[in-house]
């Protein structure tokens, strides 16, 4: 799989290439690339933003930056190309899901008070929410969705049972782990998770899972 994140801010990414992710990069599994959008811009004081028409508070991203930097990188119209903003669809595990299903994805990152919407309209841009607040730009959320897809893409997770057996894969949030000690500050790990019963402990943690659900996001009982 193939990732474009298109940014102002490329040293903002740093983060996503550590731990695991990193080591996916490594295999080969996934290449993420980070482009500079203000090294397209045609302005001769490399200036990527103005002010809104029509008045009021911030910058707006300008289209012509953004849209041969699209087509730098995506020249054949391959990508399934996506908008960070708060307008768009909130992201969730079938969402993330479904990403993680494409060959190539490209990510625009807004920043100030968003993008000039034909710079939207002519690539073809569809729009992609984390959740009901608003971010300073599109690069946090970036990198929350590219985690959360690359979840779901096989070789990603060390075991491909990690990404099923998790809060979401079935409705329900992931009942508690517990690891050594048994005894710690004399608190015991649940003596059914020592006895080696498989489906004695599929059946403790099925109700974990529902107990926890229950108290913490009735609304997602089905
Ligand atoms: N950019 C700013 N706020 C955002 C949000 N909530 N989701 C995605 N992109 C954003």
């Amino acid at each position: 799989m193939k990732i474009e994140i298109l940014t102002l801010f490329p040293d903002m990414f740093t983060p996503l290439h550590q731990s695991i992710i990193g080591r996916a990069e490594n295999a080969g599994v996934v290449s993420i690339h980070e482009e500079d959008i203000r090294l397209h811009t045609k302005d001769k004081h490399f200036k990527c933003d103005d002010v809104p028409y029509g008045g009021g508070a911030g910058m707006v991203m300008t289209p012509q930056p953004i849209v041969d930097c699209v087509r730098a990188v995506d020249p054949d119209n391959k990508a399934r190309r996506i908008y960070m903003s708060p307008r768009g669809r909130k992201l969730n595990a079938d969402i993330a899901r479904e990403l993680a299903g494409e060959d190539f994805i490209l990510l625009l990152c807004g920043h100030y008070e968003g993008v000039d919407q034909r710079a939207l309209d002519i690539c073809g841009f569809e729009e992609l929410s984390i959740g009901d607040y608003v971010l300073t730009g599109g690069e946090l959320a970036a990198m929350v969705t590219v985690d959360a897809l690359l979840r779901f893409v096989p070789g990603v997770l060390g075991s491909s049972a990690s990404a099923i057996d998790e809060s979401f894969s079935d409705g329900l949030l992931e009942y508690s782990q517990y690891t050594r000690p048994a005894i710690f500050e004399g608190i015991e790990v649940p003596e059914v998770l020592l006895s080696g019963h498989h489906s004695n402990i599929a059946k403790w943690r099925k109700e974990k899972s529902e107990e926890i659900t229950a108290a913490r996001r009735p609304d997602l009982k089905k």
